[in-house]
């Protein structure tokens, strides 16, 4: 079966992460073995089609982490367990992973991807400092599964939130230097916010350490045709989504600063 061929899946749980976000798992041949950081676009009938992150990659089993913001993200969210949505996918490049001195940076649904990865590199005995920040505690996800990831590895697991309700009180990326000043740190892979990620790479880049960073914008065909997801030269879903940093370089201009909506009108990036 080709990744292209949509397919109904049933959900066989629904497990509430926060009151606004539910991770989803299904059984499916492709999205099981997929590449952490890869993506599929989830069909909900009679509403839209979005993409999402595939969340959870196991042996037989794998799930998506919807955070309800619009119609079709609320719909999804409601959907019980028993219930059905349509898939296409894995589509995308997704991480590579090393073994190695890795940090691991994310917010909100951003550690969507970053899950997967985190489990894989935790396997290959990887060094691990990993980076969840929120805004306040409600907004935290995947704490728990990332102890329980990190459990058997030489890691390190650094909460931050801005009204200081959990770990260390500021952003994430407050974080990243004092690691980095302790200790070499071979990759940084980050995934949430875009102006988090931008400040990711400036700081990385200032340290001489490479990113890979997994940008959203809006995805229509999720496959490289209607150019709805353009950043730079780039289709972020064919081309990315994730970025390394020669070619979050080249669309330095664009990365942190602006998106475009659904009808392609640039819409600027700001910290509300
Ligand atoms: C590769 C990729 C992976 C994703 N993975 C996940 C995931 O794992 N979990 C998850 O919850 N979401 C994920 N998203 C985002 C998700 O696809 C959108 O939230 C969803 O399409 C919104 O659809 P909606 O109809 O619910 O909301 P809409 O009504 O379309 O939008 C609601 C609000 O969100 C804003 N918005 C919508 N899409 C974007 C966007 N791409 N960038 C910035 N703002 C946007 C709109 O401007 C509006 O303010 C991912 C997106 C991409 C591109
Ligand atoms: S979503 Fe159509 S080209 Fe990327």
């Amino acid at each position: 079966m080709t990744s292209n061929r949509p397919r109904i899946v049933r959900l066989v749980d629904v497990k509430d992460e926060s009151s606004t976000v539910r991770t989803m798992t299904f059984r499916d041949d492709l999205c099981s073995k997929a590449k952490p950081g890869q993506f599929i676009m989830v069909w909900i009938p009679g509403v839209d089609e979005i993409p999402m992150s595939i969340s959870v990659i196991k042996e037989d089993l794998a799930g998506l982490t919807v955070r309800e913001v619009g119609e079709a993200s609320k719909t999804l969210f409601d959907i019980k367990a028993g219930g059905t949505i349509g898939i296409r996918g894995p589509y995308g490049n997704g991480f590579t992973p090393i073994i190695g001195k890795v940090m691991i940076i994310g917010a909100g649904t951003g550690l969507a991807p970053l899950m997967p990865l985190t489990e894989i590199l935790a396997e290959r005995s990887a060094s691990i400092d990993m980076i969840i920040g929120g805004k306040t505690i409600d907004e935290f996800v995947f704490v728990d599964r990332a102890k329980r990831a990190l459990f058997k590895t030489k890691s390190r697991l650094v909460t931050t939130t801005e009204d200081g309700s959990h770990g260390i009180r500021g952003l994430a990326t407050d974080a990243i230097l004092p690691i980095l000043r302790e200790k070499s740190t071979d990759i940084i892979y980050t995934c949430g916010p875009e102006l988090m990620m931008r400040k990711v790479f400036s700081i990385a880049q200032e340290s001489g350490v490479p990113v890979q960073a997994s940008l959203e914008r809006v995805m229509k065909c999720g496959i490289g045709i209607c150019g709805s997801c353009c950043i730079g030269k780039y289709r972020a879903c064919k081309d990315g989504p994730v970025f390394d940093s020669p070619k979050l370089e080249e669309v330095k201009d664009e990365f942190g600063a602006f998106r475009r909506d659904h009808s392609g009108r640039i819409i600027k990036l700001s910290t509300n």
